[in-house]
């Protein structure tokens, strides 16, 4: 870098239109990114706060930008050294400086925004996940809210707008408690990270590691949303209203939120069971999972289970955030970074059906005086379909068997938004010694079952993986 030409600050900072080219610096380094507005996995826009000056301060938000991989991104756009180097730019305060304690034993998948999944062997512990150890996704900084003058503010043209705060939901709504599984998206995306691109593309899956844990179910306490929308005027079947924006307390640096939108069809419908919540298996929500109040929309992907719901809003439009529009939406397996029409695809609500085994794990090793093995893991699907059947199989899928299934005592048919938890034990092979594939996959109410691997449903944001999953483990002496 000793050779490249040196530019000031003030030159870096008249390159901020593509028509001038982007331009931004990261420690000395200067880079033009015009070329990468277009593919950047965070969107166009974001990227384009940086242009003309540091990334530092967005990446402080965003950290998950704190890896290899992004500097290699960089590297290949690198024009110039800023001049002064790293000091020519301001510190900046860490947004992350008041996040909550969290269970050590959530496993670490990105720091800040902080995201944690649960170790398998809890999931299958029990029906519900202690608090504790239930999953965390966030996208931004955990807001600081002062409960006592928390209200959240419901909305809409034609409609009172109400502001309430929790206690006045608690008095003036009639209480409903909902169990209902909370399943990210990305939810298994390490399996389709490691399956290569379907014809050798080398195209990249961009996301976090999840395995199968970022996924976990709860008893929520709270009122229904229905109520509180009809409470605040709202008509049903009025045509002018077709969304419901869900509006997060948690926001980036431009003071934008986090949010998303829901059909008005799920948030109205009487069994669509969508919670205002403010209790998490008899306990107030916790700081990380959206306390004092959050959306639990069951039966639909956990971006839209909006936390720390500040604002609810009646709209004819989806929400246009990043969020709804620009990620959480799969696209061909032959769809590249570079070739995605965000506006081609709906935003993911409801999931399609899920299985996977955690117990034994990837790599154990059973002795050959078992003459078994027991499996076990959890099923669901979206849209409340009930889980009818999880088969398991110990030679990778030429023979299964029917696993004994464990419901929530709640659950019923087209409203069944918990898990099912299964076991089942498999006799091994007759002096069995080596390696074997386990595998499982559920089938719903309405007989949709699982893909058998991830190349047919492969996506370059490596979304939506409801494979069979598969766990190798081995026969040993
Ligand atoms: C995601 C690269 C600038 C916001 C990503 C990812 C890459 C990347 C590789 C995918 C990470 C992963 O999930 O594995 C870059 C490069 C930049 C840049 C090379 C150089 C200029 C920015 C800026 C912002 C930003 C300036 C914000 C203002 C985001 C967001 C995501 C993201 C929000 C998505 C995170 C999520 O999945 O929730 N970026 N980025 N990026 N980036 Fe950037
Ligand atoms: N709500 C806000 N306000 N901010 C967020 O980052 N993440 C969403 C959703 N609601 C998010 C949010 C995503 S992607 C998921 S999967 C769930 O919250 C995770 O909920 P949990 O952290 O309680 O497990």
């Amino acid at each position: 870098s000793d050779s490249l030409p040196v530019f000031t600050a003030e030159e870096v900072a008249q390159h901020r239109t593509p028509k001038d080219r982007v331009w931004v610096t990261y420690k000395d380094g200067v880079y033009d990114v015009t070329d990468f507005v277009a593919q950047h996995p965070g969107g166009a826009a974001k990227i384009m706060l940086a242009a003309g000056g540091s990334v530092e301060p967005f990446w402080g938000l965003y950290q998950q930008h704190m890896k290899q991989e992004v500097r290699d991104i960089l590297a290949q756009y690198r024009i110039g050294s800023l001049k002064g180097g790293a000091a020519a730019v301001a510190p900046t305060e860490d947004p992350y400086r008041n996040e909550p304690r969290r269970h050590p034993a959530l496993i670490v998948r990105s720091d800040k925004p902080f995201n944690g999944e649960t170790p398998a062997e809890l999931l299958v512990a029990s029906p519900v996940t202690p608090n504790d150890m239930f999953f965390v996704r966030h996208h931004l900084p955990v807001p600081v809210i002062d409960n006592d003058k928390f209200t959240v503010t419901v909305e809409g043209a034609g409609m009172r707008s109400l502001q309430l705060s929790v206690q006045q939901l608690q008095q003036n709504f009639k209480r409903a408690q909902v169990a209902a599984t909370v399943q990210c998206t990305g939810n298994r995306r390490t399996e389709m990270k490691a399956a290569p691109a379907p014809g050798g593309s080398g195209a990249q899956i961009k996301g976090l590691d999840w395995e199968v844990g970022a996924i976990s179910n709860a008893e929520w306490g709270g009122v229904l949303l229905r109520d509180v929308l009809l409470a605040a005027g709202l008509q049903p079947g009025d045509a002018s209203v077709q969304h419901i924006h869900l509006i997060g307390l948690d926001t980036d640096m431009t003071g934008t939120p986090y949010a998303a939108s829901i059909p008005i069809d799920k948030a109205l419908s009487e069994a669509g069971d969508v919670l205002l919540a403010w209790e998490m298996n008899g306990q107030p929500i916790p700081a990380d999972h959206g306390g004092p109040l959050r959306v639990v929309v069951p039966g639909t992907t956990g971006a839209r289970s909006v936390k720390w719901i500040g604002r609810i809003v009646a709209s004819a439009d989806e929400c246009q955030g990043h969020w709804q529009q620009k990620d959480y939406k799969a696209f061909s397996p032959g769809t590249d970074w570079d070739a995605i029409d965000w506006s081609a695809a709906p935003a993911i609500q409801e999931m399609p059906v899920v299985s996977a085994i955690c117990e034994p794990a990837e790599g154990a090793e059973l002795s050959t005086y078992d003459s078994e093995v027991t499996i076990k893991g959890y099923a669901w699907s979206g849209g409340g379909r009930d889980i009818i059947r999880v088969d398991v199989s110990a030679d990778g899928g030429k023979t299964w068997s029917p696993a004994k299934l464990s419901k929530h005592p709640h659950s019923r048919p087209s409203r069944a938004w918990a898990w099912t938890l299964y076991e089942a034990t498999l006799p091994l092979p007759e002096g069995f010694k080596g390696q074997l594939q386990l595998a499982c996959k559920a089938t719903d109410q309405s007989y949709n079952t699982q893909p058998e691997d991830v190349s047919s449903i492969w996506n370059i944001r490596g979304l939506v993986n409801n494979a069979w999953h598969k766990v190798n483990v081995s026969v040993v002496e």
